[in-house]
């Protein structure tokens, strides 16, 4: 099968640490070229990476006949501004977590994506595509542990540089917007469905006026979702899920490594279960997933509504939360 072309917008920590790298090991993708708003990084970059094309910005990515999907990492602020423009240029896009700021603009993307209906969109939750969650998925909906009535799951790290992103409230900075995500993302997945009501709490930093730390519940019919996200804690991530027979709990949920393996524990009345995942690379699986959807012209596996449902509980979180 051939290789998609892909271009980068942008020399994101998350491109360079992840994506790029990804993109270049998948089977059915290539980086053919990277962007900056300084000539001189993308330059580097694509040095660093043997990416064949850097442009000086990312309206002439946007104009390189040859780049067939973009890749947007950008900040919050910036997603739905340039995936836009990606599609009216013509080119699929992966678009980074959370699509928008709020759930005006996720819509209007929504809408926009029908207007190039030969064009693939997707938000890039990058956890999907691990075989952990697939499998725990699927031992979820055969009843493995029960029922599943209540998850409990965190995700935070420290970061109190006013100039990383996070830190800055215009970029759509923020625990909630950076991981709260996630925990709002996985509980959508497991239940396979939305929240009936949301309660939370937000503490807000004195300068940043960035969400330090949210808490929240979130009800669906089927059971309760207990999160909390910080970007003012120990980094940390967990996710334990409680049926009516069993659990489950991730050693790694959301940023397994690339090499080497990790483990899911089932615990039954049958005893406990180690599984093993890995080592895989979710980045690379994400990317063939999307390329393949581009390439036989077949849907994207996940559609771009998930993205504004996810971005409609992150508001709500928002609007409901007490100080
Ligand atoms: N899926 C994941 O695992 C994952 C992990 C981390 C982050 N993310 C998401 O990826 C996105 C980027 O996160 P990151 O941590 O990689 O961010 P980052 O390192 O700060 O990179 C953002 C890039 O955007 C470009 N940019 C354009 N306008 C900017 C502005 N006004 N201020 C700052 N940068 C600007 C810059 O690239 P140039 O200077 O080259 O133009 C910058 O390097 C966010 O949406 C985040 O939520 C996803």
């Amino acid at each position: 099968m051939r290789k998609i072309k892909w271009g980068i917008l942008s020399t994101a920590t998350i491109a360079v640490e992840q994506v790029i790298p990804a993109i270049q090991q998948s089977q059915l993708g290539q980086v053919w070229a990277i962007a900056s708003r300084r000539e001189e990084k993308a330059k580097i970059t694509a040095h660093q990476f043997d990416i064949p094309y850097y442009h000086k910005n990312y309206e002439e990515l946007l104009n390189d006949p040859e780049v067939e999907a973009v890749y947007i990492p950008l900040p919050n602020h910036l997603h739905v501004k340039w995936a836009t423009k990606a599609l009216r240029a013509g080119k699929h896009v992966l678009v980074e977590k959370p699509v928008a700021m709020n759930v005006k603009e996720a819509q209007a993307l929504l809408e926009e994506a029908p207007q190039h209906p030969e064009l693939k969109i997707m938000e890039a939750f990058m956890y999907k595509f691990h075989p952990q969650w697939i499998d725990v998925k699927q031992k979820i909906r055969e009843g493995a542990i029960g029922n599943l009535e209540m998850i409990q799951s965190s995700f935070s790290f420290f970061d109190d540089d006013p100039a990383s992103i996070v830190n800055v409230k215009e970029y759509g900075g923020g625990s909630l917007m950076d991981v709260g995500c996630y925990p709002v993302s996985i509980s959508r997945y497991l239940f396979d469905a939305e929240p009936i009501r949301v309660l939370s709490t937000q503490g807000f930093h004195s300068d940043f006026e960035v969400d330090v730390t949210t808490s929240g519940i979130l009800e669906f019919e089927a059971g309760r979702s207990i999160f909390f996200s910080s970007i003012g804690l120990m980094e940390h991530q967990e996710v334990k899920l409680f049926g009516t027979r069993g659990k489950i709990e991730f050693e790694i949920p959301f940023n397994p490594p690339r090499d080497r393996a990790v483990t899911v524990k089932m615990t039954t009345k049958d005893g406990v279960k180690e599984l093993s995942f890995g080592p895989g690379d979710q980045y690379s699986l994400q990317t063939d997933a999307f390329s393949r959807a581009i390439i036989e012209d077949g849907p994207v596996p996940v559609p771009l509504n998930d993205a504004v449902q996810n971005m409609k509980v992150i508001e709500a979180i928002k609007e409901n939360s007490h100080e």
